[in-house]
């Protein structure tokens, strides 16, 4: 904003009259909990936190943002994990919780839209009561919205099956910096008429709209599902600690291709180590898992409308390392089997503040990675690295590793560039799925070309050209 504070209490004053004074959160403590992210690592003082109502509150927001040139930080559930979803430098926060509507649901159009605060949840609650889903899903459901999935692109746990977020999007309406409202929410599948809107929009981390309202391809509601957790014991499983997560990774690996080729309707593919498994079970108070002594365990579910299980159970049996299998095909079970893997997160967070480095490799190098991570991390960190923790867990069918580092203070990034730098050399992505945000910043050169970053700042340049929305998030702050 210009700095005086005249022009603030101006502008302040015009939130009032747009939102009411109830929705516009200057009391710091109120303030606090928009200011800092999910992970603890980022966050910062923000001017006021703007909760509009609807779509012409926030596009009357956004033309009063860039006509005072107030930074604005879009804010869903503030679950992403990359630091881009709070203030830095104290922007304005603009909350979407109170557009939270489903607005319809039509299993025959296979087609739901929703305000763009609505969580995950409740859009995946609306599905099934008309017997469909909605091909995407992520543990952070309950709190993570349709807005911030398709700005942060989100994958999770059905990738492999219906691919991330852009791929099941139908359509969006998006505000503007300028308070332009653009819709199309149509939801046809076939609409050649120009540039795809949505597809812009996904992945764009709040840097070239505000999303208000999303469209979703639904898919029915499979009859049949089945999970089943995989237990695996590596050759060495006694030897070098580096060695026998390679040797087990290795065996994971073969298995995640052996389930792909044998198995119709395979929707997940998820793989845990033992010290993950150790502490998620000290955190949640889980029961032992199948062979306790394993050295992974790979969660795979499959489904469909004839029953996946003896397709999956000829794929599993003989495979080379299994050791022990669980199997559910209920509800209730299944949960109790995706716990171990879904609860990995605040297991983690438990150990302190994580650098959550969520990279993607080729699946002929992941066995290689994760064998080497750790040493990568600890020569990074040197001495520092005796009081410091890497835990591994990730979505295998697709290559995503979850690398979590524990110990280097948030601003200290030796582990970061260390891990990033081994992924660029392996041929992988420095971000599978969780974004850029300000986390990856240093990176986005090395994960793009000039000719691919010209393109980016071009859009970026017209759709934002004051850059209110989200400044620093995905490039530099000029
Ligand atoms: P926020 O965190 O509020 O914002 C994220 C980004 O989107 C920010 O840059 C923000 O400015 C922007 N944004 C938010 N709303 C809008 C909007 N309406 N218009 C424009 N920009 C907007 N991610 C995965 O991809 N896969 C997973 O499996 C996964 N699992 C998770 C599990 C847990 C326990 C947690 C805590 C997180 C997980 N995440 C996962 C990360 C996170 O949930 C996703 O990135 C999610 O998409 C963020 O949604 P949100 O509503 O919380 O967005
Ligand atoms: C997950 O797959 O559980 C998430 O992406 C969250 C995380 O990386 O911790
Ligand atoms: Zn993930």
């Amino acid at each position: 904003m210009a700095d005086s504070s005249s022009a603030e209490v101006g502008f302040l004053a015009e939130m009032g009259g747009i939102l009411g004074a109830a929705h516009c959160i200057s009391d710091p403590d109120l303030k606090a909990s928009y200011e800092l992210d999910w992970t603890r690592r980022f966050g910062g003082k923000s001017l006021v936190v703007l909760r509009p109502a609807d779509t012409a509150q926030v596009a009357a927001v956004l033309a009063a943002c860039n006509r005072c040139k107030v930074g604005m930080v879009p804010q869903g559930g503030n679950t992403g994990l990359v630091g881009g979803s709070v203030p830095r430098n104290g922007e304005a926060v603009l909350s979407l919780g109170r557009l939270n509507k489903v607005l319809s649901c039509d299993a025959d159009l296979g087609l739901l839209v929703a305000e763009a605060g609505t969580t995950l949840a409740v859009a995946q609650k609306a599905a099934a009561g008309v017997g469909a889903e909605l091909g995407i899903d992520i543990a952070a459901r309950d709190s993570a919205t349709l807005g911030g999935m398709v700005a942060t692109n989100a994958g999770g746990i059905h990738v492999i099956r219906h691919g991330p977020m852009r791929a099941r999007l139908a359509g969006l309406e998006v505000v503007l910096a300028d308070g332009t409202i653009a819709t199309r929410l149509s939801g046809l599948i076939k609409d050649n008429v120009g540039y795809d809107l949505a597809q812009i929009m996904a992945g764009s981390e709040g840097t070239l709209g505000v999303v208000t309202k999303v469209a979703i391809h639904l898919v029915p509601l499979p009859r049949f599902r089945v999970t089943a957790l995989v237990a695996l014991r590596g050759p060495s499983q006694s030897g070098e600690p580096a060695e026998a997560v390679r040797a087990v990774s290795e065996l994971a690996v073969a298995l995640a291709l052996r389930v792909r080729r044998r198995v119709d309707g395979v929707d997940a593919i998820e793989l845990v180590f033992a010290d993950g498994m150790e502490l998620v079970r000290e955190v949640a108070g889980l029961p032992a898992p199948p062979d306790p002594g394993a050295g992974a365990w790979l969660l795979v579910e499959a489904s469909g409308a004839t029953d996946p299980t003896e397709m999956l159970a000829e794929a599993v049996d003989g495979a080379e390392g299994v050791s022990e299998v669980a199997v559910a095909d209920e509800a209730a079970g299944r949960s109790r089997l995706w716990a171990y893997r879904e609860r990995h997160t605040e297991a983690i967070a438990t150990l302190g503040v994580p650098h959550k480095l969520d990279v993607t490799l080729p699946l002929d190098e992941l066995a290689g990675f994760t064998g080497a991570v750790r040493e990568v991390v600890s020569a990074a960190l040197g001495p520092e690295a005796e009081g410091s923790r890497v835990v591994l867990f990730g979505h295998l069918g697709d290559g995503n590793v979850h690398v979590n580092v524990i110990g280097p203070e948030p601003e200290d990034h030796r582990a970061d560039d260390a891990v990033f730098n081994m992924v660029v050399a392996r041929r992988g992505s420095i971000s599978a799925e969780h974004g850029v945000g300000i986390a990856k910043l240093a990176f986005v050169g090395a994960a793009r070309s000039p000719g691919d970053l010209a393109v980016m700042r071009r859009i970026k340049d017209a759709l934002d050209p004051s850059g209110v929305l989200n400044p620093g998030v995905l490039f530099p702050a000029s």
